[in-house]
């Protein structure tokens, strides 16, 4: 049987929890995401707790499960020739769910957001992130560009995949 999900919008209070699954993420997969574990593992919790105000973040637990299992985001800019846009960024699950549907669920959650708000999302995906690009592709996301060698991780470049889902 597939396991539930609780899910919800996380704000400043879940900062802690929130601050730990980004962490691992950022540990664990290093290629996968623009930002980096050396970045961010110096960061205060109030500063994570700024970002949940700043952004819409929503968050999966497995039931009966208090650990935070998966997290999705959106962030649109406050420039007036840039607010149509939003930027979906941050997904990740920890492996032990991934293929349940949370990463997918999340998504839509943001993108149901998104709708109201935006015309449309964009987000970047490293090229050979095969799982990421298929989940994206199912979501209605299109490649609308490649930026090459947009990453550098340990001396080895990524390509990204630009993607684009216009509502
Ligand atoms: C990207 C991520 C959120 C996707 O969540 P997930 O639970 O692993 O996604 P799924 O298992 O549902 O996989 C998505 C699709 O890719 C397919 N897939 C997964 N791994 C694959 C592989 N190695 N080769 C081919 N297809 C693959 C799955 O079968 C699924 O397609 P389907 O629905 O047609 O079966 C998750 O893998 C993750 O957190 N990865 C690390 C961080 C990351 O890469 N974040 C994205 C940054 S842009």
């Amino acid at each position: 049987m597939s396991p539930s999900f609780t899910l919800r919008r996380l704000g400043a209070s879940d900062a802690l929890t929130y601050r730990d699954l980004r962490l691992l993420g950022l540990r664990s997969h290093p290629e996968a995401f623009g930002a980096s574990f050396e970045d961010e593992a110096g960061r205060t919790v109030e500063w994570f707790a700024e970002r949940l105000d700043l952004n819409v973040v929503w968050g999966g637990w497995r039931d009966g499960d208090p650990d935070l299992a998966g997290v999705a985001a959106l962030h649109v800019s406050g420039a007036a020739k840039a607010r149509h846009k939003g930027v979906l960024w941050g997904m990740f699950v920890r492996s032990e769910v991934c293929g349940s549907g949370l990463a997918a669920a999340l998504a839509e959650r943001v993108l149901a957001h998104a709708k109201d708000v935006v015309e449309e999302v964009r987000l970047s995906v490293v090229a050979s992130n095969v799982a990421a690009v298929r989940l994206y592709t199912q979501l209605g996301f299109r490649p609308y560009g490649v930026e090459p060698r947009a990453l550098k991780v340990g001396g080895e470049y990524h390509d990204e995949v630009l993607m684009a889902l216009r509502f």
